[in-house]
């Protein structure tokens, strides 16, 4: 915003309460939204941000909550009347129908467009869908694909495209985009496709709430903040007014030092993990070696096959060729529950749908994979070890449950992040195999994680680590393997290593000698 002459509330909650069974989630909450302003909504994870953007949607009903569009009393009671209003709302979690198409998920809830009120006019569904991912820049989805056969960085653009319905055809009224965590699960290229969509609306005058745990993202977009604690705002101002650090100190409470930790000298360099000229559908002749104590990054573009890489040596996708080597000992036919058993842990990318029972409580989800184990060997589960697990493993990344009974679903999105984490440290794994582990997660709790993931390193473990959060790789690995278009392109030193040069090498246009 430019100048500090009154610029009009499009959207103001005031006294926003919730409880969930008697636990207050939100306390006299409120926030305002001015025309032609960014505004972000910042805060640990578990300090109300979702639960406030679900009372704004009409989702989730409130205890009590005034809200004004426009300086007029407004009644949200359900996500129709939010729409009406001209709210559009990107969830945080993926709200796809997967077994549709995406133009059927971009269009859902909405009338499709038909021949003579009777028959869906479905090429004129796709071109419509089409045009409307293209405005987010994206051309690379077929609008008649599954969603379920999306990756998840796609089906979020799919979720995120669904806000923009009418955008297209310039009969919209909407005035205020609340996005929760949009870029989460994005690449680079596509966070800087939204926030050109973002740049347009803010010119057009509407106002953009807008929730992320990266910092470096709300200096960039953000014109002011406000910060939740514990289900309060606590502070409101301009993004000039404050650094990075204050907000880590607004929001936590704490001041942190270093975000990664310092690695100790690694003595021990024998081989545990031995993978030679691996092949599934989507990864070709990928070789390497790690030490015990090894942290070996995995970068690439979205796509490269660097999840695949991973789901290949879990079992999870078809080895169609290669050899594994476990402390010499060669694997064969992996599955998922065999990786498990041979001390091969597991963090996915996608908790929801690849991670985590939601409707399991905190304790059973985070002994899942031991349990078939252990009931197979004649072994009933030992609740009360299960819950001390579990407990301590939660409180040193502060996993926010009120205890391990609670069941999933209820915790806030980086919180159940932290359920995916502690499930495959409950038995110290042999080899750690990490998709993007700090998705979602704010940064007080990423370092956090980072601790452990060195802690656990310098036990010997030897850990894989995915990531598209390049200062990630950059600060917490040793070596970085680089995947481009399902090949490996190379294995490269960390130490030295630049994050412009990563990318460089993720673009494929590096070659070996340059390193
Ligand atoms: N259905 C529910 N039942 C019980 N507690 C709930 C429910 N939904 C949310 N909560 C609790 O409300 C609190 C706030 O959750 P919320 O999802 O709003 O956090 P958040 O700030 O969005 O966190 P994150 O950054 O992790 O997404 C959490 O402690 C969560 O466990
Ligand atoms: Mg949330």
């Amino acid at each position: 915003m430019e100048s500090d002459q009154i610029i009009p509330s499009l959207l103001t909650i005031q006294d926003a309460n919730k409880s969930y069974g008697g636990i207050p989630v939100l306390i006299g909450a409120s926030l305002d939204l001015k025309a032609g302003e960014v505004h972000a909504l910042l805060g640990e994870n578990g300090a109300g941000k979702s639960t406030l953007i679900k009372l704004m949607a009409g989702v989730v009903p409130a205890d009590s909550i005034q809200i004004h569009i426009r300086n007029q009393p407004a009644v949200i009671n359900h996500p129709q009347a939010a729409f009406n209003f001209g709210l559009r709302f990107i969830h945080q979690e993926l709200n796809v129908v997967p077994q549709l198409s995406v133009a059927e998920n971009i269009f859902l809830g909405q009338k499709y467009p038909t021949y003579g009120g009777i028959f869906v006019a479905w090429q004129k569904l796709n071109e419509r869908a089409r045009a409307v991912l293209a405005q987010l820049g994206v051309t690379h989805i077929p609008p008649r694909a599954k969603v379920a056969r999306l990756s998840p960085g796609d089906q979020m653009l799919v979720s995120i495209a669904r806000a923009f319905v009418g955008e297209d055809t310039e009969e919209t009224s909407a005035i205020v985009y609340v996005m929760d965590e949009p870029t989460a699960a994005l690449a680079g290229q596509e966070t800087a496709q939204l926030f050109t969509v973002i740049n347009t609306l803010r010119k057009r005058g509407c106002a953009i709430l807008y929730v992320s745990h990266r910092l470096d993202e709300i200096f960039q977009i953000a014109d002011r903040i406000t910060v939740m604690r514990d289900g309060q705002v606590v502070n409101t101002s301009s993004i000039q007014s404050v650094t990075p650090n204050d907000l880590i100190h607004i929001m936590t409470g704490r001041t942190l030092q270093q975000v990664y930790p310092a690695r100790e000298n690694q003595s021990n360099t024998q081989t545990l993990f031995d993978a030679q000229m691996l092949k599934t559908t989507a990864i070709h002749g990928v070789s390497f070696q790690l030490a015990q104590g090894e942290i070996l990054g995995v970068a690439g573009l979205s796509g490269s096959g660097r999840t695949e890489l991973l789901r290949g040596i879990m079992g999870a996708d078809r080895l169609i060729n290669g050899t594994l080597l476990l402390d010499g000992q060669s694997i064969k036919h992996a599955s998922p529950a065999s990786s498990w058993k041979r001390g091969i842990a597991f963090v996915p990318e996608e908790r929801r749908s690849q991670g985590l029972i939601l409707s399991r409580s905190v304790g059973n989800n985070v002994t899942l994979p031991q349990l078939r184990y252990l009931s197979r060997i004649g072994i009933f589960l030992n609740h009360r070890a299960e819950w001390n697990t579990s407990t301590t493993i939660g409180e040193s990344i502060r996993l926010k449950s009120r205890n391990p009974s609670q069941i999933v679903r209820q915790l806030s999105g980086g919180n159940q992040q932290k359920v995916v984490f502690a499930r495959a440290l409950v038995r110290p794994p042999r080899i750690l195999l990490l998709d993007e582990p700090t998705r979602g997660v704010d940064v007080g709790a990423k370092a956090d994680i980072y601790a452990l993931i060195r802690k656990i390193s310098a036990a010997g473990t030897g850990i894989l680590m995915a990531s598209s959060d390049l200062p990630e790789l950059i600060g917490m690995t040793d070596r970085i393997l680089i995947m481009h278009k399902g090949r490996m392109a190379g294995i490269v030193e960390t130490k030295g290593l630049t994050e412009a040069k990563l990318l460089k090498l993720c673009y494929g246009e590096l070659r070996d000698n340059d390193n």
